[in-house]
């Protein structure tokens, strides 16, 4: 069969215009690609965020590469690296400590693929090297940690009343902040004075290990425990308990995070109050990625809205806990 020159033409360019059409509407349903990286798995608070990130992508069908640092800086820069070799549409991590990020957040800006901060922050020259920074305040969730001790210890008539912390992660944002939030608050009492402050990573493990040492060191000497999250709390008590003093009386304990084990303590009447600090960050992160890489205008800084749970409603409270 023969053809006319024009019908040729109008052949081809029939045929152009449909392939075309075709990988339009392929390229617009192809998933989102997200690449996560996790400082690890050192606490409750952290299983609860990672399962909200894994849910949330699944739900938003977005394809998630998720990488656990194990708490290392190293690992966290590697999986970077590796998810920009992969080319993924978007980058978002918790970044185990805040410094050491420019030369890879670098990498990204000069591969155009966007990052998110999730849950904490990092200190750069540049701040065009993150798109948006998903998470909570700590400075803020370490003074309602002071705030509410210089409440309790109005019924106290102690002359010194000595604190013991357990700080996060040594150089991680909750870390610091949790600690300086703290002592902006508690200064206008000077009976409050902070004896000891050791890290105990975030983890039950550590937290009771560096408890027992404060106990060797102190004696009965301790009046209150600030740990930066309920883990080393939990981990703590144990120690405290071991020492055959009881938790929650002879050593008030404040903690931060609001997980379902700090409930249970709180009922138990081991643990004094606990500072909510969201980790059910998932949704937002992947609306917020899908907008960034549809190149929309998002706020720089997007803050989790949270509360402060006293023993007094743990029970009340408890059955609404979603983590
Ligand atoms: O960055 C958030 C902190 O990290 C949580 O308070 C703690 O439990 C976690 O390990």
């Amino acid at each position: 069969m023969r053809f006319s020159k024009n019908a040729r033409r109008a052949f081809i360019l029939s045929a152009v215009l449909l392939s075309s059409a075709f990988s339009t509407t392929s390229w617009a349903q192809k998933p989102l690609v997200m690449g996560f990286s996790q400082v690890g798995a050192e606490s409750e608070w952290r299983t609860a965020n990672s399962n909200s990130i894994k849910d949330a992508a699944k739900k938003a069908g977005i394809t998630l590469k998720f990488a656990d640092a194990q708490q290392k800086q190293e690992n966290q820069v590697k999986a970077i690296r590796s998810f920009i070799a992969q080319r993924v549409d978007v980058i978002a991590f918790s970044p185990v400590v805040e410094s050491g990020w420019e030369t890879v957040l670098r990498e990204a800006k000069a591969a155009k693929i966007p990052v998110i901060l999730t849950d904490r922050a990092v200190t750069v020259s540049d701040p065009s090297l993150f798109a948006s920074f998903i998470g909570s305040d700590f400075v803020e969730e370490g003074r309602r940690a002071g705030r509410w001790l210089l409440e309790r210890v109005k019924k106290m008539s102690n002359a010194t009343i000595n604190i013991v912390e357990l700080q996060g992660t040594v150089g991680s944002a909750p870390a610091l902040d949790r600690k300086s939030g703290f002592e902006q608050v508690i200064v206008v009492n000077p009976k409050l004075k902070i004896i000891r402050s050791q890290t105990g990573d975030f983890t039950r493990a550590k937290g009771k290990e560096v408890m027992e040492a404060f106990l060797k060191a102190q004696g009965k000497n301790i009046q209150v425990l600030y740990a930066h999250n309920d883990d080393m709390a939990i981990g703590a008590i144990q120690a405290i308990e071991e020492a055959g003093l009881k938790p929650g009386q002879d050593i008030l304990v404040i903690s931060i995070d609001g997980v379902k084990g700090a409930f249970e303590a709180m009922i138990a009447g081991k643990l004094n109050v606990t500072v909510e600090c969201n980790p059910l960050l998932g949704p937002q992160l992947m609306q917020l990625a899908a907008d960034v890489v549809a190149g929309k205008t998002v706020q720089k800084r997007i803050t989790t809205l949270e509360g402060v749970f006293p023993a007094e409603v743990a029970v009340k409270e408890f059955p609404n806990r979603k983590y």
